[in-house]
């Protein structure tokens, strides 16, 4: 019952806030690409046509006078918060309450349940006044070294967080810290530069350059952090990033790499060879995760001889750590049905998910879900063994 409304609620807040993603983010993208698309005119700062769904568009871009301020103008804020907001209540259902299975891994730290929500909550809260503080400080006038510190404590938080939580609540902590920053953003500089704009057009006045240089940097921030959380967000279907020994590395390179393609993409108007640089990119940032994502966890295979696997052993280790949550009938606390409607009741079961349960259970260990059973190193290098040999469950 309690597991059913769980998922229930976690299914319609992420709905919502895919919905509400998209629709904040295409509109950055599409205001992003009118600004730079828009052809000079006469008396205006430039103007764009376009066509979509059965009519043309004509757009302008212009300072206004006070007796041109329109009755209605459109502002665009609530798809952000509503996309913050729906995050926080997923980060809340599915992490928080989803308790230590989600939030801590004993091989990586042996912390309490409250220690890992204090942390990531603290995380979320501290790097807006960091970030916020640099970015106002003499130093963020001089923008490359404000970005060179900046990227610097992503990663040291990246990297803090992947020492403290499991691989999956580090990297989302990241994810929502992007958004929330993106958020502040948006509502603590953005917005009240635009307030003053409206003003003082009303007013027949100039508004506050000042105002209007820090909105224009915060965007242009915003811009660039895009790329990297949708990324984040979407990691946790891949558990050979997030549950690599090296996650961190990893999350630093995607984060890198989905920032600079982000601004070859930006430069893309006076500079002929973007498409080339953004490939280069590409296939550099895919090289390299490539071959972290390829390096096995620590290989603990190694300390054992090469002899044959029984069937009975494995299904047994099966048995002890997996059937908690993968059986038809579950007896885990907090999954009543088999997860991803994975189970290993039967041998054939066990057989034909032997490719997942090695990337799960041996290569990235993100199986059993923070390591509940208490599996152990051992346990897994015999699965990994019994699967190189050809997973047969006849022996
Ligand atoms: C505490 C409950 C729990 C235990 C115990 C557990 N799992 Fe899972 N498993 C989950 C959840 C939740 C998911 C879905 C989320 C995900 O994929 O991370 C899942 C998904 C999976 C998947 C399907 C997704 C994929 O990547 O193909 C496989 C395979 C898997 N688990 C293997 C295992 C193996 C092998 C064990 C035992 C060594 C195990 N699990 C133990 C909770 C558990």
């Amino acid at each position: 019952m309690e597991a059913t409304i769980r998922e229930l609620l976690d299914l319609i807040v992420r709905w919502v806030h895919v919905i509400a993603g998209i629709m904040w983010i295409g509109n950055s993208l599409l205001f992003n690409w009118l600004d730079r698309n828009l052809t000079p005119k006469e008396g205006i700062e430039g103007e764009i046509w376009l066509l979509h769904s059965g009519g043309f568009y004509q757009v302008e871009k212009k300072q206004l006078a006070p007796w041109q301020m329109p009755d209605r103008l459109h502002w665009f804020k609530w798809q952000n918060m509503t996309t913050w907001v729906s995050g926080i209540f997923l980060l809340i259902i599915v992490y928080y309450m989803g308790g230590a299975a989600y939030m801590v891994d004993p091989n990586v730290a042996e912390i309490s349940t409250g220690t890992a929500i204090a942390i990531g909550v603290s995380v979320l809260i501290m790097s807006w006044f960091i970030y916020d503080l640099l970015w106002r400080s003499p130093i963020g006038h001089n923008t490359p070294l404000a970005f060179a510190i900046s990227f610097a404590l992503l990663i040291a938080v990246s990297y803090g967080l992947s020492q403290v939580l499991n691989g999956r609540a580090a990297y989302i902590h990241v994810g929502a810290m992007l958004g929330t920053l993106m958020t502040g953003n948006v509502w603590l500089h953005i917005m009240p530069s635009q307030r003053e704009l409206v003003a003082a057009t009303e007013a027949g006045k100039r508004p506050d350059p000042a105002l209007a240089y820090r909105a224009k940097q915060r965007s242009i921030h915003n811009n660039y952090m895009t790329f990297p959380v949708i990324f984040i967000m979407i990691s946790n279907h891949f558990p050979s990033t997030y549950g690599n020994q090296l996650n961190w590395v990893i999350l630093a390179v995607v984060m890198l790499a989905g920032a600079a393609i982000r601004h070859f993409m930006n430069i893309r108007f006076w500079y002929a060879g973007w498409l080339r640089a953004a490939a280069g990119t590409a296939m550099v940032g895919l090289a390299v995760l490539f071959v972290l994502m390829a390096r096995p966890n620590s290989p603990s295979s190694a300390t054992l001889a090469n002899a044959p696997v029984s069937f009975a052993d494995v299904q047994e280790i099966i048995g002890l750590r997996c059937l908690s949550c993968h059986s038809a009938t579950p007896s885990d606390d907090q999954f009543t049905v088999p997860p991803a409607g994975v189970t290993f009741d039967t041998p054939d079961q066990i057989r034909s998910m032997a490719g997942r349960i090695k990337a799960r259970a041996v290569d990235s260990k993100t199986m059993p879900l923070g390591n509940k059973t208490g599996m152990t190193e051992e346990e897994r290098a015999l699965l990994g063994r019994w699967i190189e040999q050809g997973a047969d469950i006849s022996r």
